[in-house]
């Protein structure tokens, strides 16, 4: 679209100067000294010769690309230009009494123009453009102001659905000292242009619109649907988060007499805590919302304190000896407990086991509370069985939570 415009600007400037015979600068400079000097062209005046009128400027907005979303600093950074067209009914000439001259640049501080700038700015409030930007000018008093800007603007994160999530940033433009019966800055007909736009690495353009606000503000607002391309948090988080929650359930594979078990717990313990910090350095400081990853997160921590906690008791227990501890009904229930979902899943040691023996000998313990000493069962017995159950619980809870967890949110 722009592109035939400057086209179309390109061969007017060829025809201009090369083909109709006799136009010179000296025809150019005619024509702005007729505006500047014998017209007194005066850039305070807004444009009309009846001023109960209002100026109707379309705008559209090109991008060219997104330079940087700064989820934390909630601050997104593109690049791009504003196409604004309107009529100057002061900037108007016969271009037939200057030898066929029918356009002309002027720099852009030399003319009127809306104080149009970007309201949601996430650094500096300053105007569109530059002095060494020319506008270009017809005879019939259109005027052609093209501003490129590298816009920052403010874009509120929402970081729920983390790292499969869409962001909504707006940027309005508004004419500031100007309402609506003055200057009435409207969409251009299209959304945003996407024509010369750079595709960026980290951010697909889902979609785009632009509409104008309701209020009596001067003011266009297009927005910009930005979906996170996932698969660097994927490679770089979450495999290693969920790889590391299962580890953390295999603390109760390691054997209690090996004495590894604590070190090994409370290390995975701390890399979950470092995964931890870096998904919470890379999301805004935002206590609106929590993102499901850190709750996934905050869930393995918390099983991995239990399981630290879990292996300091179990190695406590396995430590004591029959004849100073009984093992009491509760411990017992466990071991029993234990050996039925064992057998269940692997016959062979069913039929190796003594089973009704000891049931048997779990019954005679409990007739004579604890009096006679359980030969088959010792604290070391009590302490695998204890692991055979908590494995299980703990592998359903990290296969759970991470089954729920990741479909909600890359179901969204
Ligand atoms: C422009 O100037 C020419 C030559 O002086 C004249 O014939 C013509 O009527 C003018 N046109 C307008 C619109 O004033």
């Amino acid at each position: 679209m722009f592109s035939g415009i400057r086209g179309t600007l390109a061969l007017n400037c060829f025809l201009t100067i090369g083909l109709a015979v006799g136009q010179s600068g000296s025809d150019v400079n005619d024509v702005i000294t007729l505006l500047f000097t014998t017209q007194k062209y005066n850039k305070k005046v807004r444009p009309l010769k009846d001023q109960t009128m209002e100026m109707d400027i379309p705008v559209t907005f090109y991008l060219n690309s997104v330079i940087e979303f700064d989820e934390a600093k909630e601050a997104l950074k593109t690049a791009g230009f504003l196409s604004l067209v309107w009529i100057d009914e002061y900037l108007q000439w016969n271009s037939s009494q200057f030898n066929g001259i029918d356009s002309i640049f002027l720099p852009q501080d030399d003319i009127w123009k809306p104080d149009i700038s970007l309201k949601n700015s996430f650094a500096s409030f300053t105007g569109l453009g530059s002095s060494y930007l020319n506008v270009y000018v017809r005879n019939t008093g259109e005027v052609f102001w093209y501003p490129y800007q590298v816009l920052e603007s403010t874009c509120d994160v929402e970081i729920r659905y983390f790292p499969f999530d869409v962001q909504t940033c707006n940027l309005k433009f508004t004419a500031w000292s100007y309402t609506k019966t003055d200057v009435d800055i409207n969409r251009g007909g299209e959304n945003i242009i996407l024509s010369d736009y750079m595709p960026n690495s980290m951010w697909d353009i889902q979609s785009t619109a632009a509409r104008e606000v309701n209020t009596d503000e001067s003011a266009v607002v297009f927005e910009i649907k930005l979906k996170r391309k996932p698969g660097f948090y994927i490679i770089n988080v979450i495999v290693p988060v969920v790889l590391l929650s299962f580890l953390n359930t295999f603390s109760f594979v390691l054997p209690i007499t090996s004495g590894e078990r604590a070190s090994y717990s409370v290390t995975l313990f701390l890399s979950l805590a470092v995964f931890l910090t870096i998904v919470a350095s890379s999301l805004p400081k935002n206590s609106d919302s929590v993102s499901l990853l850190s709750i996934y997160l905050i869930l393995m921590t918390v099983a991995s304190t239990l399981i630290v906690v879990l292996c300091l008791v179990e190695a406590r227990l396995a430590a004591r000896s029959t004849t100073d501890h009984h093992i009491d009904k509760g411990f017992l229930f466990v071991h029993k407990l234990a050996k039925i979902l064992r057998c269940k899943t692997c016959t062979r040691i069913q039929s190796v086991l003594p089973h009704d023996n000891t049931e048997e000998n779990m019954n005679k313990v409990k007739d004579n509370a604890g009096a006679i000493v359980f030969e088959d069962v010792n604290w070391i017995d009590i302490v695998a069985s204890m692991d055979v159950l908590l494995f299980i619980f703990f592998m359903t809870l990290t296969i759970l939570g991470a089954f729920v967890i990741f479909a909600k949110a890359a179901s969204h």
